[in-house]
């Protein structure tokens, strides 16, 4: 049996979903800023913000760790935990975002995941109190067994984004597969004005949207969860026309498919169109967000 085959157990685990809903319901019920949901989810850096700020808090509390080993640190390594535990406020929060759209499975793992750091954070919360009563070796102590915990609730972020995929970019595939030269699509007259309808490219499928003598096409599967983008709907968002994904609501521009709204934080691949004796021409753009001409 190999480890990580537990964790898979775990998000087998359907009795996980008693604390697993409802603490997702329960972000989504405080979470309804969408700019701050943006920000969380690290849609205007386009990249997932919670591994980046987890760097900064579990990064301080392993050096904080590594320096308890040392003579005459104590100190600083005081100050590493509470930089820690103040990273950790921005860290959780991004965190959570992530998980109020994660599908069942990643969120057993994520609530999991959850239950780990807040155990580490607590021990931390110990360690720094011992250690500002002068006790630093207890505080030592104590910042190891929350070192020990945090570590498997790493672990479990790393099983997360790399065996789940949660935060990974869903549509990364596209420009390898695309065809790279103008492709038939199927006739105008057959697109709808102003509906997202799916096509076929060569083996890739894509969804087109006409909107008058306008044609546009983008990868069908959503950066996020793969969701099939020609069940969403054609939105309007400061004067671009968008894409809304049918099962969490990323919205991508048309145009480029640039992420105007998350949890997606990687764009949608964008296909440019031309028309040729009444018939949709199509092939792949060379790198997302960037249109070929
Ligand atoms: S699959 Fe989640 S926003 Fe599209």
């Amino acid at each position: 049996m190999r480890p990580f085959d537990d964790i898979d157990r775990i998000a087998r685990a359907e009795a996980l979903d008693r604390v697993a809903a409802p603490a997702r319901d329960l972000v989504n019920k405080v979470l309804t800023d969408r700019r701050i949901a943006d920000v969380l989810h690290g849609v205007p850096i386009g990249h997932p913000l919670h591994p980046i700020l987890a760097q900064a808090s579990f990064g301080s509390f392993v050096s904080a760790g590594l320096l308890d080993l040392v003579p005459r640190t104590r100190r600083p390594a005081a100050a590493l935990i509470g930089v820690g535990l103040l990273t950790a406020v921005p860290t959780a929060a991004a965190g959570w975002a992530d998980y109020s759209q994660a599908h069942e499975e990643q969120q057993r793992v994520g609530i999991v995941h959850a239950a780990a750091n807040i155990t580490m954070l607590a021990g931390y919360v110990m360690s720094l109190g011992a250690r500002l009563r002068g006790r630093s070796t207890r505080g030592a102590l104590w910042g190891w067994a929350a070192l020990t915990v945090g570590s498997a609730g790493a672990a479990l972020g790393g099983h997360l984004s790399y065996h789940q995929a949660l935060g990974a970019n869903h549509a990364e595939d596209y420009p390898h597969i695309g065809p790279e030269d103008w492709t038939d699509a199927g006739a105008v007259a057959d697109l709808p004005d102003g509906e997202p309808v799916e096509r076929r490219v060569g083996e890739v499928r894509v969804v087109v949207v006409r909107r008058g003598d306008e044609i546009r096409a983008l990868g069908q599967r959503c950066p996020h969860a793969s969701a099939p983008l020609s069940d969403g709907k054609v939105t309007d968002v400061d004067g671009d026309a968008c894409l809304e994904c049918p099962w969490h609501g990323s919205v991508f521009r048309l145009d480029d498919g640039r992420v105007m709204h998350g949890p997606a934080t990687a764009p949608a691949a964008p296909f440019p169109a031309r028309v040729r004796d009444g018939r949709v021409e199509l092939r792949v753009a060379t790198w997302p967000g960037v249109p070929a001409g």
